[in-house]
């Protein structure tokens, strides 16, 4: 029998710590995301059954890699919060060594699942606790509505490490809704504000173009797209 297309909702035990701590794993409920891997579980390969899910790639992600020269295959991505993969694919496609990874082994599982023989390095990792030696060391960053997907408490954490996953002079692609004021909103999702994007900036990111689009019919509306460029890193900028 066909269900309804899940859609995002405030969840009462979304009550979460300022900064996730290392004993808080993500099945702890402390930890911000632990409601992910439940989610990709219980929708038991069923597309319809993940809110944000299309199983298709972000449309924004394929106008900005149509805008480029060709991508040379010695350049790396990294994917942040794959979901289910198909950006990484797109990404790889073009020509980017891919590594994606996501909190939720359920999410990484049904990814091998779709592309078996896929080039992307699949892997299972938190935002907040990124294997050391991803530390400055991608050429493309890209993340599509993660950060809006954690709480308002945890938005430098989130943004401090994606910052940190780019090389110097790297790219850094960011897809989120924007929310209309400053006040918070009851998420998930949390939208972000224009000031809370620009932060970006402070941690030594340019922004280089960018583009807003509206979706009729949406809670938040208003959506943006944002290319960056990471300036060399100084003291001031390290993330
Ligand atoms: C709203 S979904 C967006 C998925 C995908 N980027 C897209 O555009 O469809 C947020 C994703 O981030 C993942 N995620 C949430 N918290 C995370 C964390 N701390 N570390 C890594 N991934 C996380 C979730 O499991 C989920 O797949």
């Amino acid at each position: 029998m066909l269900k309804p297309k899940k859609i995002w909702i405030a969840s009462p035990f979304m009550s979460t710590p300022a900064t996730p701590s290392s004993s808080s794993g993500p099945s702890q409920t402390s930890h911000p995301s632990h409601w992910f891997d439940p989610l990709y579980r219980n929708a038991e390969r069923d597309v319809t059954q993940v809110p944000w899910a299309t199983a298709a790639a972000n449309p924004l992600l394929r106008q900005a890699l149509d805008s480029i020269p060709p991508v040379s295959g010695d350049r790396t991505a990294i994917v942040v919060g794959c979901g289910l993969g198909d950006d990484a694919e797109l990404l790889s496609q073009a020509g980017y060594r891919v590594t994606a990874f996501d909190i939720s082994e359920s999410a990484i599982a049904w990814c091998r699942e779709r592309f078996p023989s896929s080039p992307v390095h699949y892997q299972v990792a938190d935002l907040f606790q990124l294997p050391t030696d991803w530390q400055h060391s991608f050429d493309l960053a890209f993340e599509s509505i993660t950060i809006q997907a954690l709480p308002l408490d945890h938005r430098q954490a989130s943004m401090d490490r994606i910052a940190s996953l780019v090389r110097p002079e790297g790219d850094l692609w960011i897809h989120t809704y924007l929310r209309p004021s400053e006040e918070p909103p009851s998420g998930p999702p949390w939208p972000l504000t224009l000031d809370e994007l620009n932060y970006f900036e402070t941690l030594g990111f340019e922004a280089t173009r960018q583009q807003t689009q509206r979706k009729k019919d949406s809670r938040f509306p208003q959506r943006i797209w944002v290319e960056y460029q990471r300036q060399p890193i100084t003291e001031k900028t390290l993330a």
